[in-house]
């Protein structure tokens, strides 16, 4: 061995004495790309001094309660997007579900009622705003709230990654059509790949929070101007009004205004923990490959460009394609370009903290959600029904470890 080569061998032992293995382990994954999970709640490992304090404003928004006189609605859902956010931590989701409803036409089409999808379950004052669903409303659905765990990254990954996951007319002939969501993002005023929400009706957290702040919380902004009105009845809902026009306003301390709070805090909110993983989970995953379960609940995707650091070119695993199926499950609202019958797959990542499960709660335990998956899934759902025992709980142990 050269001089120069023994010099450059006790370097490195040197360095990997300095540093603990779990350390060198870390920085290899950072090198590759590879985003670490954090604990629930926590931001996303590797932000700047000026991210964490973003993030602690918008956490801090997220949590707080609003009143009337600070626009609350006159219809509304909840007094904080933390009321609906909050399991295992703030930013997680909730056992809480809302309604949307709407009118299928005998040709089985969708018509939205005026006012639109959402309704409103309270209001100020109470009996006055207070709507009351109409016999002619004959799709009535539920949905769960979703966790924000690791949703910046979820956004900064390009369409074009999401469009190459596309396969409409099923030309591989898996027996899966996978449809991408084309939306209007009013964040941007361009036609996007929607990601966020049930139907992927949504690209990007400041829309998706600015039209929460309007629906559940009755709060105009910038993006969403109008007040809600369920049934379109407008005049009442005006009139019982407080605080009328623009109710995000920006603070004059920071700057920034309510949706731009929500958007820092959700951006730079962590991904989900993995949970312990030992040879059964392992075990699991093979089968979870092997059943065709991955064909939609995509392990890895990658990220483009961001001004986050933390965000920019990373690998991380969601578990999901976050694109459209049909899987037998669907909520009967057409939304947007999402069909009655289609739903987007949710990431698993967290899904251990998650029950109930599916888009309604309908599933009170991992093993049922996966025996409710139909159309699209009917064939891997077949090929898992016939694992053995054991392989059965192997595949639980992974959903487990997520
Ligand atoms: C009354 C309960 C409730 C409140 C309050 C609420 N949300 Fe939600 N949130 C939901 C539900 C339900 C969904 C799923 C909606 C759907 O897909 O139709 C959701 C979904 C989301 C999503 C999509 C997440 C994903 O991964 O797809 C984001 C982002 C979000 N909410 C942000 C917010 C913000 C920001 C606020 C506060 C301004 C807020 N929410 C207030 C119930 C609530
Ligand atoms: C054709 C696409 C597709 C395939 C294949 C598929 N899933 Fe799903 N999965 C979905 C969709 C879409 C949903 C959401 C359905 C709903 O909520 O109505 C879902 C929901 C789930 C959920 C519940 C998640 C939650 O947040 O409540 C679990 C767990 C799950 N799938 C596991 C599996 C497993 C295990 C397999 C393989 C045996 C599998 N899936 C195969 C599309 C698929």
């Amino acid at each position: 061995m050269s001089r120069r080569n023994t010099l450059f061998f006790s370097f490195v032992a040197l360095a990997f004495s300095v540093l603990s293995v779990i350390q060198v382990g870390k920085f290899l994954a950072q090198q590759a790309g590879i985003v670490v999970g954090t604990e629930f709640g926590e931001p996303i490992q590797g932000i700047t001094a000026k991210e964490f304090e973003l993030f602690r404003l918008g956490l801090e928004d997220f949590n707080e309660v609003e009143t009337p006189d600070e626009g609350l609605g006159p219809v509304f859902n909840g007094r904080s997007c933390a009321e609906c956010h909050s399991i295992p931590r703030i930013g997680g989701s909730s056992t809480i579900t809302e309604v949307r409803g709407g009118i299928r036409k005998e040709d089985g089409s969708f018509e939205e009622y005026p006012g639109g999808t959402v309704m409103q379950m309270f209001s100020i004052p109470r009996h006055e705003t207070q709507f009351t669903i109409p016999p002619e409303m004959n799709v009535i659905a539920r949905r769960k709230s979703l966790p924000l765990f690791g949703n910046g990254l979820v956004e900064t990954v390009p369409d074009a990654v999401l469009i190459a996951l596309e396969d409409p007319e099923d030309l591989n002939g898996d027996g899966i059509s996978v449809r991408a969501h084309r939306v209007h993002d009013k964040a941007s005023d361009r036609i996007r790949i929607g990601r966020f929400g049930w139907k992927a009706q949504q690209a990007t957290l400041l829309a998706f929070g600015a039209e929460a702040y309007r629906d559940e919380m009755g709060i105009t902004n910038d993006l969403f101007p109008e007040e809600a009105c369920p049934g379109g009845n407008c005049e009442k809902v005006h009139f019982f009004n407080v605080l009328p026009g623009l109710q995000d306003i920006r603070n004059p301390t920071t700057g920034l205004r309510g949706i731009d709070d929500f958007e820092n805090f959700m951006r730079l909110l962590g991904p989900p923990p993995r949970g312990p993983i030992n040879e059964e989970v392992v075990q699991g995953e093979k089968l979870f490959g092997a059943m065709g379960c991955a064909s939609c609940h995509v392990p890895s995707l990658v990220t483009g460009a961001s001004s986050v650091q933390a965000l920019s070119f990373k690998r991380f695993f969601p578990y999901g394609d976050f694109l459209l199926h049909d899987i037998g499950t669907g909520d009967g609202i057409g939304q947007g370009d999402a069909k009655p019958e289609e739903i987007r797959t949710p990431p698993l990542w967290g899904v251990r903290l998650r029950a109930p499960f599916l888009h309604d709660g309908r599933a009170s335990t991992l093993q049922g959600a996966i025996e409710m998956h139909a159309g699209e899934a009917l064939g891997s759902r077949t090929r898992s029904d016939k694992l053995s025992g054991s392989g059965k709980r192997a595949l639980l142990a992974f959903l487990g470890s997520l």
